[in-house]
């Protein structure tokens, strides 16, 4: 464990060295952070809830045929991953009002969008992660025009069959955020996703109660954020059975 080269730590993963050249290891620590880590917290097992929520998300998006970097989980806090060049954008799909657009656009959240809005966000820590065009991307080289389109397509792909996954569990996605990088195979180079799909990456809300069950629950102090991890998890049918509630059958009535 210890040995490994780690190539990268973030704020919420590291990147080990792969056991084969072009892999890496993804470690999910349990650090939760927002408002660009000015607020930080360690909640005991996110990790491990988002490792596997992303496991399950990513492997079905491979049996789709939507490309990702994902090759298969390791453990209980880490997947084996595809090294690939990440375009340095975290693309934003949004289907309902939130967060920063509410605020932006004075939209009140829980607003249905006429159509789903796909938004760029220039992936900077030091200029918080600023909202870019298409013009400015291109302009700058961070993805070229054809890259760019390759990317919204990806985007749509994921909106569709996240927002179908979650419905089906009684789950409005309100919003998520991916990052696409460049994969090299021989001398064809591809458009991926990358990084993680989890509750920290998605906003989430139960569609009876419109209770939040994702990273909002943290941004906005609201407390229960592994509960509401876990109950993701249980409603996707993924958490291991000892982790489950136990199943209160129906009770005899005398
Ligand atoms: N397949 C991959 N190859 C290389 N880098 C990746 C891959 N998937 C994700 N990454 C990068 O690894 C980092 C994941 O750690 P994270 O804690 O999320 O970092 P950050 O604080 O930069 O968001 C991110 O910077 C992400 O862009
Ligand atoms: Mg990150």
């Amino acid at each position: 464990m210890s040995r490994r080269r780690r190539i990268y730590e973030g704020k919420a993963k590291i990147l080990y060295e792969g056991p084969e050249p072009g892999t890496l290891i993804q470690h999910f620590k349990d650090d939760a952070t927002a408002f660009n880590a000015k607020k930080h917290s360690v909640i005991d097992g996110k990790g491990v809830l988002n490792n596997r929520i992303s496991e399950h998300i990513f492997t079905n998006l491979n049996d789709m045929g939507i490309p990702t970097h994902f090759i298969r989980r390791l453990n209980m806090r880490e997947q084996l991953i595809r090294e690939v060049e990440i375009i340095p954008l975290e693309v934003v799909v949004r289907n309902v009002a939130a967060g920063s657009l509410a605020k932006r656009l004075g939209l009140e959240e829980g607003t249905q969008l006429p159509r789903s809005i796909i938004e760029f966000y220039y992936k900077n820590d030091e200029l918080n992660d600023p909202l870019v065009t298409e013009e400015h991307i291109t302009a700058f080289g961070w993805a070229t025009p054809q890259e760019l389109d390759d990317i919204m397509a990806l985007a749509v792909r994921v909106n569709d069959f996240l927002a179908g996954l979650f419905l089906g569990v009684g789950i409005r996605l309100v919003d998520f955020k991916i990052e696409c990088g460049r994969l090299w195979e021989n001398d064809m180079m591809r458009v991926v996703v990358a990084d993680e799909i989890s509750p920290d990456s998605c906003r989430l809300w139960d569609l009876k109660t419109n209770e939040k069950m994702d990273k909002d629950r943290f941004r906005r102090d609201l407390g229960g954020l592994l509960e509401a991890y876990q109950e993701v998890a249980q409603r996707l049918g993924i958490l291991p059975e000892q982790d489950r509630p136990p199943v209160t059958g129906p009770t005899l009535v005398q």
